[in-house]
């Protein structure tokens, strides 16, 4: 793959890579099960900002590696997230209607079918991850380490288990205590999983792949703490999903927590040692210290 110089050329052109390479892993309509194929196509195909994918690529083109065959697991990546989202909007969840622009899968869908549509997107991801279409161009051992990577960031250790502490403190005063391990949760463990995914599958050694870790870390506290902001300074326009939500879940935030000053602080402060973590990549770091910063100012 060539690439792009331009940070905004990049980002896009990973994106359309990304939403070619899923058309080949989704199933098509033409069973007696294709209403869930339909849900699953609906959400997938709704968009979003691919940022996940473009942390697997990223990383993997930074660490030298064959970006083409990381496309599986840049596709898996946003497989789970979308399952994620799927089952976040649920009624017993976050009980959000609108989602990447669109009725969320459940409005459209139904609940049965948007929880099994969830429920297949993750078990696409491991399909895709493992789907050996690249054979010989990746080590069997890296792809093995990448998808238990994924596997773990997306369980009770990881995504899952942020989403259950969310849900188990609405309503109640929480402090930094528990907002920290929920957001590393929720969204460090797939932001950081991308990254190291994006180096494992090149073959990097531990000194990049923690390098990659580390600035995971920070862009994913940093990426949920502008989400906060977000949820309380935009609008469903903007956003492609309800404004105000978590006021109206009555959820703990960065931003309800210590106020939008103290949080826009922290989200700054977070990005620029996101931007030092790069260091060991030296000039090629120079799209992920551009993405870090697009991301904290983001509007949607
Ligand atoms: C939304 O993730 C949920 C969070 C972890 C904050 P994104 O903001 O990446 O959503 P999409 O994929 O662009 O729709
Ligand atoms: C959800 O966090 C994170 C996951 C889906 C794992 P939020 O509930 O804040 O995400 P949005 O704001 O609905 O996208
Ligand atoms: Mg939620
Ligand atoms: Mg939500
Ligand atoms: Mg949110």
């Amino acid at each position: 793959m060539t690439f792009k110089t331009d940070f905004k050329g990049r980002l896009d052109q990973y994106a359309g890579v990304v939403n070619e390479a899923m058309q080949q892993f989704l199933p098509k309509t033409d069973g007696l099960e294709h209403l869930v194929i339909e849900a699953m196509r609906y959400s997938i195909e709704a968009g979003g900002k691919r940022i996940r994918p473009v942390l697997v690529l990223e990383f993997c083109r930074v660490c030298g590696g064959d970006t083409e065959a990381a496309l599986p697991f840049a596709c898996a990546i946003e497989m789970v997230h979308t399952y994620s989202l799927i089952h976040d909007d649920l009624p017993c969840m976050d009980d959000d209607a609108l989602r990447r622009g669109r009725p969320s899968c459940h409005v459209k869908f139904g609940e049965a079918t948007a929880l099994l549509a969830g429920d297949a997107l993750l078990s696409l991801a491991f399909e895709a991850a493992l789907c050996n279409n690249y054979r010989g161009r990746l080590r069997p051992g890296d792809v093995i380490l990448a998808a238990h990577e994924l596997a773990a960031a997306s369980g009770a250790k990881g995504m899952v288990g942020g989403q259950q502490i969310d849900l188990e403190y609405e309503g109640k005063p929480v402090g930094l205590e528990v907002l920290e391990p929920m957001h590393r949760g929720k969204t460090g463990a797939m932001i950081r999983a991308a990254a190291k995914m994006g180096c494992i599958v090149a073959g990097a050694p531990q000194l990049l792949i923690d390098a990659g870790d580390a600035y995971a870390q920070k862009l994913g506290l940093a990426f949920q703490i502008r989400d906060d902001i977000l949820d309380l300074t935009s609008t469903d326009e903007a956003l492609g999903k309800p404004a105000g939500s978590d006021l109206v879940n009555h959820k703990s935030t960065y931003a309800t927590l210590l106020g939008l000053e103290e949080s826009g602080r922290m989200l700054g402060e977070l990005t620029r040692q996101a931007e030092e973590c790069l260091r060991p990549f030296g000039e090629e770091g120079h799209f992920l210290r551009e993405l870090a910063r697009y991301l904290a100012a983001r509007a949607g």
